[in-house]
């Protein structure tokens, strides 16, 4: 990266001092993470957001939905600020409040609503939160989906659902492979179509009623592409992110969120031969954080999360300078309302056990 950018964070990072605190998710590209005050999976940064009560101003690198949250979690007199304002996710764009509250009201009219809990991804917006929170739901993030689950089906009990919101494959791969559940159990819900596409009696038959939603980055990692690895690579260990197709996750040997994915590596012997599925900043790092492991990419047609990587070194220089200049950029600010309801569902996930 330039380095008279790198001089210039390095400056304003020091002049803001205890006033600014710097969060960045592992997807980040490292001319970001090194000026990270903590770096984390999605759950780690939603505690860590509220670690540094003093601080006024929280830069997230990271994307959207992480930043509100952390608006949410934080106290009133702290701004979160996201340098750059179009760094989104695509997963949390394909659930709108509208389509899940028309969901809703089909669940009303199926006769299911009343035995339904939804468990909601992160990856969501504040509105979908919110809308958990109203319900009686819980947020959950891939390092804590399985124990998200098995409380919101306990609070169903027998015969009761879980609206699993918006990522299919997290809610299918943590219902299956983590808790045992049948695929049959499983139905998915299009947005698109008239009662999802689906009849009353299959909402009635199901267990898990998984939106239609996906990543568009680990959505693309390919069940061949792991068979290919296994061909090339001897004693090749296959790690994938939750977020990949189900026949992916059941091909692989380990699957987990990307602190999970790191702290695995970390603990694996030397010369382990790793094939990783998942974003391609965070793989290129745990090639140099582990040189005495082989670790290599799960498949070379997919790319960067263009979203994660709009944060770069001249958006977190403005960033800074504007607040060594006086001036507040790019905050994030959740309605009050949403924030309100939001908050007992984010709440919800961080009294669940473990
Ligand atoms: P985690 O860091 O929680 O594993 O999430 C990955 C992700 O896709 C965030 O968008
Ligand atoms: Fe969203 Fe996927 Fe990017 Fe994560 S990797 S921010 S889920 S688009």
């Amino acid at each position: 990266s330039d380095p008279g950018l790198v001089d210039r964070a390095r400056a304003a990072k020091a002049a803001l001092g205890d006033q600014v605190f710097v969060l960045g998710h592992h997807y980040q590209r490292d001319e970001v993470i090194e000026f990270a005050d903590v770096t984390g999976d999605s759950f780690k940064l939603a505690k860590d957001a509220a670690a540094r009560p003093d601080a006024p101003y929280i830069v997230f690198c990271g994307v959207h939905f992480m930043a509100e949250s952390a608006d949410i979690l934080t106290a009133e007199n702290q701004t979160v600020i996201l340098p750059d304002l179009a760094a989104g996710c695509s997963m949390a764009d394909m659930a709108a409040i509208r389509q899940v509250e028309d969901c809703w009201d089909d669940l009303v009219e199926a006769g299911v609503a009343d035995v339904t809990v939804p468990v909601t991804y992160m990856n969501s917006s504040a509105a979908i939160k919110a809308f958990t929170g109203r319900h009686g739901g819980t947020i959950c993030t891939s390092s804590n989906a399985k124990t998200a689950l098995t409380w919101a089906l306990d609070q169903v009990g027998a015969g009761g659902k879980v609206l699993f919101l918006p990522d299919q494959h997290l809610g299918r791969n943590t219902f299956v492979r983590d808790l045992g559940g049948s695929l049959d159990g499983c139905v998915v819900f299009d947005p698109h179509k008239p009662m999802g596409g689906l009849t009353k009696q299959e909402l009635q038959d199901a267990t898990m009623i998984l939106w239609r939603g996906h990543c568009s980055v680990h959505g693309r990692f390919s069940l061949a592409a792991v068979e290919q690895a296994r061909r090339e690579i001897p004693d090749v260990k296959v790690i994938v992110h939750p977020e990949c197709q189900h026949e992916v996750v059941e091909a692989a040997d380990e699957v987990g969120s990307t602190e999970k994915i790191i702290q695995t590596i970390a603990a694996a012997p030397d010369g382990t031969k790793w094939v990783v599925g998942t974003e391609l900043n965070l793989v290129r790092r745990l090639g140099t954080l582990f040189p005495r492991q082989q670790i290599s990419f799960l498949e070379k047609n997919v790319c960067y999360c263009s979203t994660m990587n709009r944060i770069d070194l001249p958006h977190l220089v403005w960033t800074l300078e504007s607040l060594v200049a006086g001036r507040v950029v790019n905050a994030i600010k959740v309605d009050d309302e949403v924030a309100h309801f939001a908050r007992l569902a984010l709440d919800q996930m961080l009294a669940l056990p473990g």
